[in-house]
């Protein structure tokens, strides 16, 4: 099929990029210039594991990149709406989004074949159905359902992960506003034939993108509050709690006397907190609506509040070993939100290095992928290691925010360095508490 994509941020490039390498003709559409020349000479404006490669495999030939958005709807059957639906802390800005569909709708203005259009980003439910088709109808001057069609899609990818999980999708969810809609939204998806399909309407596709972020930020926070309990009680090791709370039936199966456990218990450890683009905005979007509509998210309200208590937990950890923190050099292990990318968006590493230097601690930072990214998203007074090594040498302490492979290592790295008692405050419990002499950590009393 022919298929636009608007907005070439993380959704919209890695989805054209994988839908162009199963076969399809993809036009993506940005309205910054220079994203459009770099995609078009093979070059990802962002970092994701696959991405460049894969990239370079259909650029020119299944895929090419514009800013000229009413040619590329022209061109194609199908327009994706991938742009950002930013959150200003009471809704998502739906701008871009309304922006994206005035200018869809004149250019299907322009012509007579049926459309298709569909919403991509993640937008409150009642979004597509609502302001997205109202402006599509205004703008063309055509009839949604009888001119044009409307679609809600839903992404799961996981960020680090994302080409993998496109091109294996545990589901794929076709909302549409009638049949036609859907079926048109299912030809793009034909390429993945085992893949379970669900058909709703649009705000239920919608909410099935909420309650999914939901329900993982729920389990992370519960992790938390537990971990939090149990360094109160004193004598538990939380990580360990959860490790036993994993071996139920409902977490794991059991396979030749072994359990093994399922994927949904990689949400369930104690930790810093969540970050990153979506958990931390989805779970608030829905709050938010909740609020405004006159039903409070109790549960979802307190599972932002847990979050943002962490980092001051890994402070409070901290200053246990380390009371006075004026003068400290505090080494920070993993600045991007999670492993295997270079966002840093809502990283639990950007509070815990304001509280640092708020007490007076100098605050050494150090990713293995994300430091240009860094040098502009950590707090003024972060100070950029050049490795590892300088943050081990440098430091007074050292706590870890991301669970990079390159830091499994430590314990051997910190003897090979001579520092094996350096103070470690593992806010992923990535290190085994018995491995290194001065260690502390989230959920550990
Ligand atoms: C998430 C969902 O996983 C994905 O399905 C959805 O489509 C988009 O949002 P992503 O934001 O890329 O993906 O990251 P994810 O791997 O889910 O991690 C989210 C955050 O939670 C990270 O900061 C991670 O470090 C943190 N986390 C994860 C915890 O704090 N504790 C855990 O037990 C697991």
């Amino acid at each position: 099929m022919k298929i636009s994509i608007v907005g070439t941020g993380y959704v919209g490039l890695v989805s054209g990029v994988c839908l162009a390498s199963k076969g399809h003709d993809v036009i993506c559409v940005d309205v910054d210039q220079q994203k459009v020349a770099k995609i078009n000479a093979g070059q990802p404006p962002i970092f994701e594991e696959g991405l460049e490669a894969l990239l370079q495999s259909v650029i020119g030939r299944k895929l090419s990149a514009t800013v000229d958005l009413a040619s590329a709807v022209k061109a194609t059957e199908v327009t994706l709406i991938a742009v950002g639906t930013p959150f200003d802390g009471n809704h998502i800005d739906l701008t871009f989004i309304e922006q994206a569909c005035r200018q869809i709708g004149a250019a299907i203005a322009q012509q007579e074949k049926y459309h298709l259009v569909v919403v991509k980003s993640t937008v409150v439910p009642g979004t597509t159905d609502g302001i997205v088709l109202t402006t599509l109808q205004q703008c063309s001057g055509r009839k949604a359902g009888r001119d044009f069609g409307v679609g809600m899609n839903p992404e799961f990818l996981a960020e680090g992960v994302a080409i993998r999980d496109f091109m294996n999708p545990d589901r794929i969810i076709i909302g549409g506003i009638d049949q036609r809609s859907q079926q048109t939204l299912r030809q793009v998806y034909a390429c993945f034939p085992d893949v379970p399909v669900m058909e709703t309407n649009t705000r239920t596709a919608e909410m099935i993108k909420y309650a999914s972020n939901s329900l993982l930020a729920t389990l992370i926070s519960f992790s938390n509050e537990l971990a939090n309990l149990s360094v109160t009680l004193g004598g538990i090791d939380c990580t360990e709690v959860m490790k036993g709370v994993h071996l139920s039936e409902y977490l794991s199966i059991r396979q030749n006397g072994k359990s093994i456990p399922a994927k949904i218990t990689s949400f369930l450890n104690p930790g810093c907190g969540f970050g990153g683009s979506c958990l931390p905005k989805d779970v608030k979007a829905l709050v938010a609506q909740g609020r405004q509509h006159g039903q409070p998210m109790n549960l979802l309200d307190q599972v932002i509040k847990i979050n943002q208590g962490q980092p001051e937990r890994m402070i409070e950890i901290l200053m246990r070993h380390m009371p006075e923190l004026q003068g400290r050099t505090i080494g920070i292990l993993g600045l991007a939100f999670k492993e295997g990318t270079d966002d840093m968006r809502e990283s639990p590493a950007i509070p815990i290095a304001k509280a640092l230097l708020q007490r007076g601690a100098c605050v050494l930072g150090y990713d293995p992928i994300a430091m240009n990214e860094a040098r502009h998203r950590m707090p003024e007074g972060t100070i950029f290691a050049t490795d590892l090594d300088q943050v081990i040498q440098d430091a007074d302490a050292m706590m870890l925010i991301t669970r990079w492979d390159e830091f499994r290592n430590l314990p051997q790295i910190l003897q090979d360095l001579g520092r094996p008692d350096l103070l470690l405050i593992d806010g992923r419990r990535l290190i085994d508490k018995q491995a290194v002499e001065n260690y502390d950590g989230i959920g550990l009393s």
